[in-house]
């Protein structure tokens, strides 16, 4: 961009935010419906609806009340929702073998919420930590979350999620060549049309402890943190080398996690690569946010909605929130 001589008093630039009409004329961006993805957990059993200690007014739902609660936002134009298990401690395993369990809660709930709205998409997290019993995303060997090990099963629970129906994978474990691997593996078996949202850039971030929660996922067990798969907190150069590898590796979308402390990175990545772009706005920095409105120390209405103007402000194309029944609301 040229900035051309600009001068007072021939410019004042608060002429043009002197008045309602004129602020919004002159906005650079707006938040729309299409901008939300609504991040669901779902629980086991029928009839539940749970709360989630760790984020106050999000809950799990079990497969028919999910059913239910989707109906509202759906009318008011929700386009499309990521689905994530919390499973009993009794399914979990070190292999994680619930995740290829063809009627395990995820395929189940895909199916049936297909079948009643088979219009919104769903994107689905390729990854075991809702399955292991030591929390991990991969296969742990000798010690070590193993990436060729866990490529293997991640391509399984690939395959058995796009069977059921789900529109858009979502590999949030960091494996090196998981993109790829998937890729392959959907085109062998005709599925070509199912899209791959790679979590190109997942920092190894506190700001996941409230999911953790949610999802039922214990302590991490040796190695007692991620950090040899999500990427270091300081890098942004690292960040693009991920992205450019799961791009040529045919991830149709990227998105960049965690979101608001990371809005170097959504920028970076879009005008690199120009590929579409979303960011998730987790689940620390939703229960920050929700727990300074609830002693009144911010005023929720006005920081959430500056939130979302940023994320597009830095240019996602979409934003990963569990505001979105809530923005919905708003927008309406
Ligand atoms: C699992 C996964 C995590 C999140 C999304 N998928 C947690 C993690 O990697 O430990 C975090 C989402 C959030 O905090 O809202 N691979």
């Amino acid at each position: 961009m040229k900035i051309t001589k600009r001068e007072f008093p021939k410019t004042r630039l608060r002429r043009a935010r002197m008045k309602s009409f004129s602020r919004k004329m002159v906005s650079e961006n707006r938040l729309s419906k299409n901008d939300l993805i609504w991040p669901v957990f779902l629980t086991e059993g029928t009839d539940r609806i749970l709360d989630i200690e760790t984020m106050p007014g999000v809950h799990k739902y079990s497969v028919d009340m999910i059913l239910k609660e989707l109906q509202k936002p759906v009318d008011q134009g929700l386009n499309a929702i990521a689905l994530f298990p919390s499973i009993e401690d009794e399914k979990k395993d070190e292999q994680g073998s619930n995740a290829f369990e063809p009627d395990n809660l995820i395929c189940t709930a895909i199916r049936a919420i297909k079948e009643v709205y088979p219009s919104l998409g769903l994107i689905c997290d390729v990854a075991l930590d809702p399955y292991t019993d030591h929390a991990h995303d991969g296969i742990i060997y000798k010690g070590q979350v193993d990436n060729d090990r866990s490529l293997k099963k991640l391509v399984k629970q690939s395959l058995l999620l796009s069977d059921a129906g789900c529109d858009i994978l979502a590999p949030s474990d960091m494996m090196d060549g998981r993109v790829g691997i998937i890729r392959d593996a959907l085109e062998k078996k005709e599925h070509h049309d199912v899209m791959i949202m790679s979590y190109a850039v997942k920092y190894a971030s506190a700001l996941y402890g409230p999911f953790r929660n949610a999802v039922n996922a214990g302590k991490l067990i040796e190695p007692s943190d991620k950090k040899s798969y999500q990427m270091n907190v300081s890098n942004s150069f690292e960040a693009m080398h991920e992205i450019a590898m799961d791009v040529n590796e045919g991830a149709d979308m990227i998105m960049i996690k965690p979101g608001l402390p990371y809005l170097d990175i959504i920028t970076k990545a879009k005008d690199t690569f120009g590929m579409p772009t979303y960011a998730y706005q987790v689940s620390g920095e939703y229960s920050m946010i929700k727990s300074a409105a609830r002693n009144n120390y911010i005023q929720e209405e006005e920081t959430i909605l500056e939130t979302m103007l940023c994320f597009k402000r830095a240019g996602a194309d979409g934003i990963f929130t569990y505001f979105t029944p809530y923005l919905l609301n708003l927008l309406d």
